[in-house]
């Protein structure tokens, strides 16, 4: 069947720049007529030409999804795209679409979402592309797709009327072949690969060991229900909140302490879990807790890493392993113990994307909850969990005692980040550029127990391609080791966030069992003597603690 396409004149909107991670926005902004259009003719534009090439498409279910894929379709038809593969229900987790673009060899894919941030009419959406090796954007590419954004004059688009995305199979709109695939079922085979799927069974079929997923009603559901459930044997109901919503449920699908309270409560309750998990809107993120125990993102990278060789994915070794400079330096250690590379990047997931393709590491991941590995080119939440899982299996142990094991041979690095939300632009940015002004004067300085031996803005330069991203954070490093770290987030929609990280060092086993926010109170009231963050946003407290 022929379809008629239309060029259609458009103009420029103000700030289509794409963020951390993709373009996020409100979704009534995403509403405005040629939004979205103009956005994704950018992405094309920059592609070159389309025809003949493949395109995957999914998202996380959030409001607008359907839609977005419907209008995203219909211009892939019109742009000469030879085939548009999109998840059924127009669902697909980041992670599983990274999984899709690789494995059917697309030349890109747009990913729908707004990853862990609420869901709704007056919420967040998002779009974002990543490259044909499945991850997101390069900073460059990034960079030229911003610049489009800017100069655009006009789109293509198709009459394809309204999408089945229900139904499995082809659908032919002039020269583009529309494919609806199942959404699970290329994700669960790559999984099946990595992991020992008969020694997980084993001990999540027999009804001793409880656990619970938390899906928080975003996309991992269909996921969980299918790998956990289904092909593992947990007992039904142990993937929590597993419809996925248009609005999550109204909460917000984050999987920290304060959002996955329910589950919190579960593992307090006094018949606790041995085990849970809960995993982000887009399923890239992941929580770890066990029984009596939340396991910080950083020390989970660290242990992932250095149980590695339990599982048939990686029993081989791993080449190297990378960190986002905020996250811990847990990693780092076992880094050194296997003998192995350790990267230190910026925060952002694509900042991996190059050291991962080279082959220069395995293993990475970022204290915002998010673990990888080179299975996919995003950061992949239920992957995280059934490695756990594998590792818990292989030395039947409980969580607890793996981790303590492993401060006990490694020292524990405690961790900790605080978000202030939504702060006046203005005012966050005076905190940023106060600190930033002061870096040059302050090594030297005593603060409190501290001396500080180290102050920049952290630039980076890829060692695969030799680019260079600086303004990526500001870092104070104390004489003891000791660090503290300034952000402000790419991600947020509303005002500005500043985020900031405390780590330090503890060899000492009897006093691992210290709270993070105790162990690091020294090193968080220096930074407020420094920084005056505080005093001049005239908040107290953080809002979120993690
Ligand atoms: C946040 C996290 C970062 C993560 C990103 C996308 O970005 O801090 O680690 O890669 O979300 O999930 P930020 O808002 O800090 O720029
Ligand atoms: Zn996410």
């Amino acid at each position: 069947m022929s379809h008629a396409t239309h060029t259609v004149q458009t103009e420029p909107f103000d700030g289509q720049k794409p963020g951390t991670s993709g373009l996020r926005k409100k979704v009534r902004e995403f509403q405005q007529p040629r939004y979205l259009e103009n956005f994704v003719q950018s992405v094309f534009d920059t592609m070159g030409d389309c025809r003949g090439k493949r395109l995957v498409v999914g998202g996380d279910g959030r409001y607008y999804n359907e839609h977005a894929i419907n209008v995203i379709a219909a211009m892939a038809v019109a742009n000469g795209f030879a085939e548009v593969l999109v998840g059924q229900g127009g669902i697909l987790s980041t992670p599983a679409a990274s999984c899709v673009i690789r494995k059917y060899r697309a030349d890109g894919g747009l990913i729908l979402s707004a990853s862990h941030n609420p869901g709704g009419p007056e919420e967040d959406f998002g779009i974002k592309f990543n490259g044909a090796n499945g991850g997101p954007a390069s900073e460059q590419l990034t960079a030229e797709i911003y610049e489009r954004t800017r100069t655009i004059e006009r789109y293509h688009v198709a009459d394809i009327g309204s999408l089945d995305l229900n139904r499995l199979g082809d659908v032919a709109c002039g020269e583009t072949s529309i494919r609806v695939l199942d959404s699970v079922a290329d994700y669960a085979a790559l999984m099946e690969t990595l992991f020992d799927f008969e020694q997980i069974s084993a001990l999540i079929s027999h009804g001793k060991f409880h656990m619970r997923f938390d899906a928080m009603n975003a996309v991992t559901g269909p996921y969980a229900r299918a790998i956990l459930e289904d092909r593992l044997g947990a007992k039904p109901g142990t993937v929590m909140r597993a419809e996925p919503l248009p609005d999550f449920g109204g909460h917000h699908p984050d999987p920290n302490l304060v959002h996955a309270h329910e589950l919190v409560a579960l593992m307090n309750s006094d018949e606790p879990m041995a085990f849970g998990a809960a995993s982000d809107g887009d399923g890239d993120r992941n929580m770890i807790l066990g029984s009596g125990i939340y396991i910080n993102p950083c020390d989970s990278l660290a242990i992932l890493a250095a149980n590695a060789h339990l599982v048939p994915g990686y029993q081989n070794g791993l080449s190297g392993v990378a960190r986002s400079m905020p996250t811990s330096r847990a990693v780092d250690a076992v880094a050194r113990a296997l003998d192995i590379p350790c990267f230190e990047t910026p925060t952002g997931w694509k900042f991996f994307g190059n050291l991962l393709d080279a082959g220069r590491i395995t293993l990475c991941g970022e204290e915002s909850f998010g673990t990888g590995s080179d299975h996919v080119r995003e950061k992949d939440g239920l992957w995280a969990v059934l490695f756990w899982l594998n590792v818990i299996a292989a030395r039947e142990q409980s969580a607890k005692a793996i981790v303590r094991d492993h401060w006990q041979k490694y020292g524990r690095t405690f961790f900790t980040r605080h978000d202030y939300e939504a702060v006046e632009p203005a005012l966050a940015e005076r905190v940023y550029a106060g600190l930033a002004d002061q870096l040059d004067q302050l090594v030297g300085r005593e603060v409190g127990d501290f001396r500080i031996e180290h102050a920049d803005n952290f630039s980076y330069t890829d060692p695969i391609d030799g680019s260079v991203s600086t303004g990526q954070g500001l870092r104070l490093l104390m004489e003891s080791g000791a660090r503290a770290v300034l952000r402000l987030s790419g991600t947020g929609t509303s005002g500005a966030t500043l985020r900031v990280y405390f780590d330090c060092h503890q060899p000492d086993p009897s006093r691992h069992g210290s709270d993070a926010q105790r162990a690091l109170a020294p090193l968080i009231q220096a930074f407020e003597e420094i920084s005056q963050l505080r005093a001049i946003t005239g908040r107290c407290q953080p809002d979120v603690i993690t």
